[in-house]
């Protein structure tokens, strides 16, 4: 370890800080400056979590994504948590820092295996029978905010009527669970991810505690687990097309899967597949409200459609950062890691590296390259891409076509979130339908 990359008591709290997440503009300060002095930061806060490496540029962001030999994804948590609730995950699991066996927390030779189950699914070829089901819900999704915002003097909250509930009913109809669940689906997912929030966890309780949040997120695991177990049920007695029946019918190595490795794959699917779309959707939004004269020209050029998606992507990384743990003594950038050091690679920072991108925070639809790294790359690069990419070209087209000018009508709120974070409230006037 090289002394000149500890990283500085200044950085160190506001890095692994939820809070800190919700003030996105003094965050990217913080990344921006440590990507120029300390690109590779060794970041400790006394006894509350694990120390780890910080990594912050998008080349080492990319290198070590790619390279799944050496920086391994299962030996420990896969996201940032304190020391507290690391514990008591282990607790609950029996020694295990994963508290949900998925994908993501696999590695060589399990991980293909598992992968390859569901991977032709989400691939655009199988997509495109979907996308006449998912027009016709972008066009529910858009008349409900214009309907909403005819009846408030033109405001409406476009996360609660849009960005929310869009790509949750797109997943859900992929995972074979009826409109009447979705509900408790969107509960569930926010406890998992939206734990830090007290708006999004639900329980009203702000500062909540290492403990009381992981048991919120342990609570929410069960939840899901016994929901899901009932679909695996019926998808062995009645297989059908959906991704549901393809998991419970599925064998690894002439096996079926286990209960919980078959609910971590639900739980990935359900929950990592629409807070992540919703929350680039509505950053974009956010984006454009601010800026009329490029929603203009977007309205008038859907050449740019792609480009917006991209760019929506980029500029929000809903996916802020993943943990890796290296496999061997190894470097990154010149720095030394030794074998079993923990290290955040951190897509927020990646993706306004000024080394790769002009002008990084500004929002560009007509970026281009845009070689961002939202999804990740290597073995673990995201199953959902093209379903995310496909939904939100189809929902930018509608509303694109169906409102001529947007304005912000409030203040937009960010979650209080430093894993999957994004806006939890964006006030707006739509004008012009
Ligand atoms: C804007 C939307 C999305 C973003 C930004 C995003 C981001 C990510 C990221 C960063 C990873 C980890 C990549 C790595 O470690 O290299 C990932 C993995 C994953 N994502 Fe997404 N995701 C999005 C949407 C979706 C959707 C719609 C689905 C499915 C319905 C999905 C399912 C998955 C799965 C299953 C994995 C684990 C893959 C593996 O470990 O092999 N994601 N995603």
């Amino acid at each position: 370890m090289t002394n000149a990359n500890i990283v500085m008591d200044e950085y160190a709290y506001p890095v692994i800080d939820p809070e800190a997440y919700a003030q996105w503009d003094g965050l990217l300060d913080i990344f921006e400056k440590l990507r120029h002095d300390m690109p590779v930061a060794w970041v400790e806060n006394g006894d509350l979590h694990d120390p780890f490496w910080l990594v912050t540029r998008h080349e080492d962001v990319m290198r070590i994504s790619k390279d799944n030999q050496t920086f391994l994804n299962n030996p420990r948590a896969i996201v940032f948590g304190l020391k507290a609730g690391d514990n008591l995950i282990r607790e609950v699991t029996g020694g295990s820092p994963h508290l949900v066996n998925s994908l993501v927390s696999l590695d060589a030779p399990i991980h293909p295996k598992y992968r390859r189950l569901t991977q032709d699914w989400f691939m655009p070829k199988n997509l495109k029978q979907m996308e006449d089901e998912i027009a016709a819900l972008a066009k529910v999704t858009v008349d409900r905010l214009i309907n909403a915002a005819a009846s408030n003097d033109g405001i409406a909250d476009f996360v609660p009527l849009v960005s929310a509930p869009y790509p949750l009913h797109v997943v859900m109809q992929i995972l074979g669970v009826p409109e009447e669940d979705e509900q408790r689906m969107l509960f569930l997912t926010q406890q998992m991810f939206g734990g830090q929030d007290e708006d999004l966890n639900k329980s009203g309780m702000a500062n909540m505690t290492p403990e009381q949040i992981t048991q919120l997120v342990i609570g929410a695991v069960a939840g899901f687990e016994a929901y899901f177990a009932q679909i695996t049920a019926d998808r062995r007695a009645n297989p059908t097309a959906d991704v549901a029946s393809v998991i419970a019918n599925a064998k690894v190595d002439g096996e079926y899967l286990s209960d919980r490795d078959m609910a971590g794959y639900y739980i990935i699917l359900a929950a990592a597949g629409h807070d992540t779309t919703s929350a680039s959707t509505a950053g974009a939004m956010l984006a454009l409200a601010r800026d009329p004269d490029q929603f203009a020209r977007l309205k008038a050029d859907r050449s740019l459609l792609p480009g917006i998606v991209e760019e929506a992507i980029r500029w929000t990384t809903p996916v802020q950062h993943f943990m890796r743990t290296a496999a061997e003594d190894t470097e990154i950038a010149g720095v030394k890691i030794q074998k079993g050091d923990w290290i955040m690679i951190n897509y927020v920072s990646a993706n306004h590296d000024e080394r790769i991108f002009d002008n990084p925070r500004k929002f560009d639809a007509s970026r281009s390259p845009n070689r961002h790294i939202a999804f990740g790359t290597g073995a673990h690069q995201c199953l959902g891409l093209h379903m995310a990419r496909m939904e939100m070209k189809i929902l930018f087209g509608e509303l694109l076509d169906r409102i001529d000018r947007i304005e912000l009508a409030g203040e937009a709120k960010r979650a209080k979130s430093s894993f999957v974070g994004g806006l939890k409230t964006l006030p707006l006037k739509i004008i012009g339908h």
